[in-house]
């Protein structure tokens, strides 16, 4: 039987948690840890719990043997526990749910906070193909975690500021690891959004009134701004999503306009991209 992230989670103990983290702490040295690495970090007197723990862990999927020798890695599981149980330490996560999405490098989850509020978690999960993609154009050495973490602080630190100055983005409630707390949106995408009476127009402008405060305050374009990343809640509040792209790069925001303005044109709404760029650079 496959256990669920939550369920693994739970039988994470505080010494096996210690283990993942000594494994995380290495990760850029070499693929794997040797077991005696381990054992020297750990100290001689718990060389039978780090056994125990080892077998547990690799039981459980967190950590993965190398097969020709006793060395370990940690796996995305074994990063996404690192972040679960951080995030439960902050008082930021109480309990972890379902899978409500998963995208090419991350998977989404409801979780809980200490009041049983719904919240979600976004965990990044760097593949192999991204990262080779990567690795090509960083030549210097970083491990495919090191980059997942990457991804999710961008997406933090992009969420805060384009929040705390006033722009439409769910509101973010911690980072750990590879993992991004914020604000639930009860809401749908906006390529689903189906309704005639819908006032387009006004939610056009508060979108460029968003990717405007990005740029301008926070000196960053979405990147990969199309309507999958707009969410729209029942009260028809927009929330621009999945931020870990952003960058200052003038290309992307074309990239963005575009997108937006392709879109919005099916609903009788035209406009002139440079005239955009302007906008949402602050020129005009
Ligand atoms: N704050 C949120 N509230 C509600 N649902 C969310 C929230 N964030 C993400 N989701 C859901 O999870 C899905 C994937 O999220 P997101 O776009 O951030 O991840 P992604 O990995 O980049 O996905 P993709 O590769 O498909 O673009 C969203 O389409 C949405 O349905
Ligand atoms: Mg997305």
């Amino acid at each position: 039987m496959r256990l669920s992230l939550a369920e693994r989670a739970s039988l994470v103990g505080p010494f096996d948690y210690i283990v993942l983290k000594t494994i995380y702490e290495d990760r850029d040295k070499s693929e794997y840890i040797h077991y005696l690495t381990l054992k020297k970090k750990l100290g001689q007197k718990n060389v039978k719990d780090l056994k125990i723990s080892l077998l547990k862990l690799n039981k459980l999927k967190l950590v993965f043997k190398d097969s020709t020798s006793l060395a370990f890695k940690l796996t995305f599981s074994g990063l996404d526990i690192l972040a679960i149980k951080m995030l439960y330490v902050n008082h930021i996560l109480n309990k972890l749910g379902s899978i409500i999405g998963e995208g090419k490098e991350s998977i989404v989850y409801l979780g809980y906070d200490f009041n049983d509020n719904p919240i979600v978690v976004k965990f990044h999960r760097i593949g192999r193909n991204s990262y080779k993609s990567i690795r090509r154009r960083e030549p210097y050495k970083k491990s495919w975690i090191t980059i997942s973490v990457e991804n999710a602080e961008r997406e933090y630190k992009a969420l805060k500021c384009v929040h705390d100055n006033g722009g439409k983005v769910p509101r973010p409630l911690g980072i750990a690891y590879n993992a991004v707390a914020m604000e639930y949106i009860d809401g749908i995408e906006l390529y689903r959004v189906s309704n005639n009476a819908f006032d387009f127009t006004k939610l056009y402008n508060e979108i460029l009134g968003t990717m405007r405060i990005a740029y301008t305050e926070c000196k960053i374009a979405h990147g990969d701004l199309s309507p999958y990343n707009i969410l729209i809640d029942k009260e028809n509040n927009l929330f621009i999503i999945d931020w870990p792209q952003a960058s200052q790069s003038e290309e992307s925001l074309q990239h963005d306009i575009r997108n937006i303005i392709n879109f919005f044109r099916r609903f009788g709404i035209s406009d002139d991209p440079q005239k955009i760029f302007d906008y949402v650079r602050g020129i005009s």
